[in-house]
């Protein structure tokens, strides 16, 4: 039997991409083995969403390079959004690389695998647009009680940063009775939780209808019998629009959890970064959502060092931050990426001010997320328990439906289980509970 070892780099459209990997390579034969220098063939599911990524990627590709010097016969494949933008140029500077497959070709991986050993040369194929959707392709889960579920591909905002809409094509939208199908079938093999993804998951089925459908589609997939709880990730502030929170709020099985990317607590800087919102809209709908949704969880993406940036634009974010008080934040630094606007404006902001205005902004949510969850100590809630932390391998971890991590100590056979817990202790990005009987 041959084995693979698969890594996954970026975000849940690609763990998602990873899943359908998996399926095809277990269809096609293939073990999974979890040490990449046990694999017959060795796979890359790469980002690129920022240059750090790019640098992860190719430095860990790098280091395959004995690997294949020491074994001719190890297959490796890189696909994903690096492949997608940089293609066949990866042969010249990686050419231990057997196969280069782009975002829009997962389905012919096994082919391109196939076709690499047969003829000892590299095979590469990276295509412009989407024939299929991925999430037509089987899935090997990760997890039995939790499936993604892709209601677009593709991106259609063009933020002047962004290199997501070059590397994962327009926006198209699956059917909704697609979409229905799909999460039936997953609700009968016995899944409970859903993710749906989308670059900007609230224009869903605007190419299909004219106009966005999400509401529509989550009540029909929320009427789906079996599924406990329903997620969705990301949501765009141009197009979250409030029948969507107010259909939240009616369901129980729809987690209130809203992932909604700030970006920039400044309207200049948002007006250059072709945001389509301001400060003001942003606040609005932060409080609209706090209003509507009692135990919500919102969390953010936010970016320093916009070009032009300045001193003020930057302390405009911070005071949104304060204002918001996010559960989470997800903090970058802006990264170039040639190919998109941004990258050709002017960015007299040096590297050392970017980074004094990054550790701030870090700081002061650090702050606001641990006072957020310092809040709950005392309180009661149910948490799913997904398995074991990977630091302290006989802690539980789990989430609650607001989508925070929870620590817990309790039996092996509680994983899998919503557990009632008490909140004891408050960190950043975590809380400890204890289980209730
Ligand atoms: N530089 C830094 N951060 C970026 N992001 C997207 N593009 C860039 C870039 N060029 C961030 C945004 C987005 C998150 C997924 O990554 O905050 O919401
Ligand atoms: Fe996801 Fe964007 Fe990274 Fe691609 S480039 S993996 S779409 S975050």
């Amino acid at each position: 039997m041959k084995s693979y070892a698969l890594k996954t780099f970026g975000c849940q459209m690609n763990k998602d991409d990873s899943e359908r990997i998996a399926g095809l390579l277990a269809a096609d034969g293939y073990l999974e083995v979890p040490e990449l220098a046990d694999a017959d063939v060795i796979i890359f599911n790469t980002c690129c969403v920022r240059q750090t990524a790019d640098d992860r990627a190719y430095g860990q590709l790098s280091a395959l390079k004995q690997l294949k010097a020491d074994r001719p016969e190890l297959l490796i494949a890189i696909g994903g959004c690096l492949a997608q933008k940089d293609g066949e140029a990866i042969l010249k500077t990686h050419p231990h690389v057997d196969v280069i497959f782009g975002t829009h070709n997962v389905a012919h991986l096994p082919a391109l695998l196939a076709k690499a050993a047969l003829s000892g040369a590299p095979a590469c194929e990276v295509l412009e647009g989407t024939t299929e959707f991925a999430g037509d392709l089987p899935a090997e889960r990760r997890h039995d009680w939790h499936a993604w579920l892709p209601i677009t591909v593709g991106c259609d905002n063009f933020c002047s940063y962004c290199i997501v809409p070059q590397v994962r094509g327009r926006e198209k939208s699956r059917t909704i009775d697609d979409l229905e199908n799909a999460a039936r079938a997953l609700a009968a093999e016995g899944v409970e939780e859903i993710t749906l993804l989308g670059q900007n998951v609230n224009s869903y089925g605007r190419d299909l209808f004219g106009k966005p459908a999400f509401t529509e589609l989550l009540a029909r997939i929320s009427n789906v019998a079996g599924l406990k709880r329903i997620r969705f990730t990301t949501s765009h502030p141009k197009d979250l629009m409030a029948e969507t929170i107010d259909l939240m709020a009616a369901r129980d099985n729809l987690c209130p959890h809203i992932h909604l990317p700030l970006q920039a607590g400044s309207d200049r800087v948002l007006a250059m970064m072709r945001r389509r919102y301001t400060a003001a809209h942003y606040l609005g709908l932060a409080r609209m959502i706090r209003e509507r949704l009692p135990d919500v969880a919102i969390t953010t993406d936010i970016m320093v060092g916009f070009p032009g940036e300045t001193a003020e634009d930057f302390e405009q974010t911070l005071s949104v931050v304060e204002e918001v008080r996010f559960d989470l934040a997800y903090t970058f630094i802006y990264s170039p990426r040639p190919g998109t606007a941004a990258a050709d404006y002017d960015d007299p902001v040096p590297k050392e001010e970017k980074s004094r205005w990054f550790s701030r902004l870090t700081e002061v949510q650090n702050q606001a997320s641990l006072e957020r969850h310092q809040e709950l100590i005392g309180e009661r809630f149910d948490v799913f328990v997904e398995g074991h932390s990977k630091k302290e391998r006989n802690r539980l971890v789990g989430r609650t439906a607001s989508n925070r991590l929870v620590h817990l100590d309790g039996p092996d056979e509680q994983i899998g289980r919503t557990v009632p817990v008490v909140f004891t202790e408050a960190f950043s990005w975590f809380l400890i509970g204890k289980g209730q009987q």
